[in-house]
């Protein structure tokens, strides 16, 4: 950590604010101009990143959610602690990444999602993931834990479906603990923010039941520093596939 990052702990412990405050709202605005999504909602680390993904996209018990049998257990942890169950696709020939046709193979009548996951910052075949999805009205969460600054064909990982960062101690970009969900989709975002939240939207106004997934400022002080050292994606955030849950104008068989 730098002289940056020891000025805005300082700051932070000086300002009376230390949790979801001025900061992570500066730290969620410099990462999504990262990933290049229209939002960025921060949350306390990498697993609940996916669970409120899962969980703001409508996937439930009795749904399924096609991943990779190569990955880090939380992955699976997420699936399970929505009530889906994972199905795994197998990895492409000689890599780490899942296979966009064993995917395809594995999507049945119960499936409602797609998650890929992006390891040792190499990303999975998103192009063909989406089109994949989209043909199959699949929502697509993408475990980007390892992958920020990854980038397909210039558009950042994270930045094709619902991307789930991690900012754990060893990560690319590590705070110790955190996470980050980027999306495009405004209504989502909403979700998100209010599930993160205890599922208050004004001030002790319970909209939806929640958690308490918020990430604190000395977390995004120590974030907002190692931003600029990373690559820029080269190409704009363009396919975006259907994420609203069920019953809205674009869920699944609508
Ligand atoms: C692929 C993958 N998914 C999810 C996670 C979970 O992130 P966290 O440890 O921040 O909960 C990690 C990292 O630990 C990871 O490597």
């Amino acid at each position: 950590m730098g002289e940056e990052a020891e000025r805005l702990v300082l700051d932070v412990l000086r300002s009376g604010q230390l949790a979801q405050g001025p900061l992570v709202a500066r730290f969620e605005e410099a990462f999504a101009d990262l990933v290049g999504t229209r939002h960025a909602v921060a949350v306390s680390n990498g697993t609940v990143a996916l669970v409120a993904a899962l969980e703001a996209t409508g996937v439930g018990p009795g749904d399924e959610v096609v991943t990779s049998p190569f990955t880090f257990a939380a992955t699976l942890n997420a699936v399970l602690q929505v009530g889906a169950t994972a199905r795994f696709a197998d990895l492409a020939d000689g890599g780490f990444l899942v296979d966009p046709e064993a995917v395809e193979a594995a999507v049945t009548g119960r499936t409602r999602a797609v998650l890929p996951v992006h390891l040792y910052g190499l990303p999975a075949d998103m192009p063909r993931l989406v089109e994949t999805a989209s043909r199959r009205g699949l929502v697509v969460v993408e475990g980007a834990a390892q992958a920020h600054g990854a980038t397909v064909g210039g558009r950042a990982a994270g930045s094709f479906g619902v991307g789930c960062f991690s900012f754990y101690a060893t990560k690319n970009v590590a705070l110790g603990e955190g996470g980050m969900v980027t999306t495009d989709d405004d209504e989502l975002a909403d979700r998100l923010r209010v599930l993160r939240n205890q599922g208050m939207r004004g001030r002790y106004e319970y909209e939806v039941p929640g958690h308490n997934y918020r990430m604190t400022d000395l977390q995004a002080a120590l974030g907002l520093p190692q931003i600029p050292d990373l690559p820029r994606p080269t190409s704009a955030a363009v396919i975006t596939p259907p994420c609203s849950p069920r019953g809205s104008p674009t869920s699944r068989g609508s």
